[in-house]
């Protein structure tokens, strides 16, 4: 299984749950890899990467699901990310994309950021990021976007 923007790894323990062979944690920031590596340090079938979800050191086909909780809208080219993400995956392999609330809210809080990059990433209604995961090679299995949940998720032909 692939985390990708793991931040401080709040995914980790229900990936670690389903008990995959291995759960790789990406994300851009070494700081939230150190977090995640001192909440997990005897866990063996932890991997950390420090890796740009467009660019990930990874051989095709190696992971069988994506999670993408919470970091979809920060992705500078989505459809970049959305080929790599396809291309590390296993053909019948999973994306998740998710969020802990719905569009708006989440659109809101990024709207407001003290932060000017922040407040550019917004993310788009659920039926735009399903097109997208079709031009790249998913079948699309969820489409939800709801008010308090927005969830997109693709199974790689
Ligand atoms: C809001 S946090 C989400 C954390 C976690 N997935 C969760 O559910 O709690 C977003 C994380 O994505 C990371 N991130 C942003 N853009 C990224 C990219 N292009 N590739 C990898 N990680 C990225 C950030 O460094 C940050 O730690």
């Amino acid at each position: 299984m692939l985390d990708v923007g793991s931040g401080t790894g709040f995914m980790i323990k229900f990936l670690l749950d389903a008990d995959p062979e291995v759960v790789y944690a990406c994300d851009l920031s070494q700081k939230m890899l150190g977090i995640i590596a001192e909440k997990y340090p005897n866990e063996s079938r932890l991997q950390l990467m420090q890796a740009d979800a467009r660019h990930l050191p990874m051989a095709d086909k190696t992971v069988d699901a994506v999670l993408c909780n919470g970091v979809y809208p920060h992705f500078e080219s989505k459809p970049v990310a959305l080929s790599e993400l396809h291309r590390v995956t296993t053909p019948g392999g999973r994306l998740v994309i998710s969020h802990f609330g719905g569009r708006h809210f989440v659109n809101s809080i990024h709207a407001n950021s003290s932060d000017p990059v922040i407040r550019q990433d917004l993310i788009e209604p659920a039926s735009e990021v399903a097109a997208l995961l079709v031009t790249v090679g998913y079948e699309v299995t969820v489409c939800a976007d709801e008010p308090d949940l927005f969830i997109v998720a693709g199974v790689k032909k």
